[in-house]
């Protein structure tokens, strides 16, 4: 049997998770290629007749949860959330996780923080044994944003990290998030102690967050060649 290809295992990691979905839930609904097609997936079951309501962690999820006819609701609105299902750059065996590679981490951990469940969905290229192959995503202020990197590449070498910093750019400006901040990339390498560094990046006055989500994750649904492995809290 050939084994699927990043998008199909994508989907198959979507549809995984949609075993853990229950009438009346508040969800989260992430941002990304492997969140969409667990949206898409979602849609049909609410157009089947599943009772839920989504809170996205991003305007295009947004868009894409009322095409499919998702019914939206803000954190005002519900500000204690089910459970949240969403993508991720990276993970390791702790599930610990890099994101905002979509630029939308700080909504993502906003929304999955206020979650009682965040179950992450991926293709098993996302699988590593050590953080920082991927760049991490930093959002920052706009205001001082020389010194905001000059004191990440600071935290980064304190927490033993080193590699190239850059401004995330898009069309040839500055990249800017949902929420109005810019994001640094940090090319790091590996990441050997993600809670140093975490706890070193948000004592920086201009970063807003930081993409390393550690003790947020509880479950992790990978898919690819060997078919799908459920990391982390199993059940439904
Ligand atoms: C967006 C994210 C995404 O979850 C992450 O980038 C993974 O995206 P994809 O599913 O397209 O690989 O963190 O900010």
């Amino acid at each position: 049997m050939s084994s699927p290809g990043p998008l199909n295992a994508k989907r198959l990691a979507a549809a995984r998770a949609l075993d853990f979905i229950e009438p009346g839930m508040r969800l989260g609904l992430g941002t990304g290629s492997t969140a969409a097609e667990f949206v898409a997936l979602l849609g049909q079951r609410v157009a089947d007749g599943l009772r839920v309501v989504g809170i996205p962690t991003s305007e295009r999820t947004a868009a894409q949860a009322r095409a499919v006819g998702i019914p939206l609701a803000t954190l005002e609105d519900q500000p204690e959330l089910d459970l949240t299902v969403d993508g991720a750059d990276e993970f390791d065996s702790r599930l610990r996780l890099i994101k905002g590679g979509g630029g939308a981490l700080l909504r993502e951990k906003i929304i999955a923080m206020a979650s009682h469940r965040m179950i992450v969905i991926a293709d098993e290229s996302k699988a590593v044994a050590v953080l920082g192959r991927f760049p991490l995503p930093v959002e920052i202020d706009q205001f001082g944003v020389a010194v905001t990197v000059r004191q990440t590449r600071e935290a980064a070498a304190r927490a033993g990290c080193q590699g190239e910093i850059v401004l995330r750019e898009s069309a040839g400006a500055p990249f800017v998030s949902d929420g109005g901040n810019f994001i640094l990339d940090c090319h790091l390498g590996r990441i050997d102690a993600p809670e140093d560094l975490a706890a070193r990046l948000v004592a920086i006055p201009g970063v807003v967050d930081h993409g390393l989500f550690l003790g947020i994750a509880s479950t992790v649904i990978s898919a690819g060649a060997g078919g799908i492995t459920v990391l982390g809290r199993p059940g439904s």
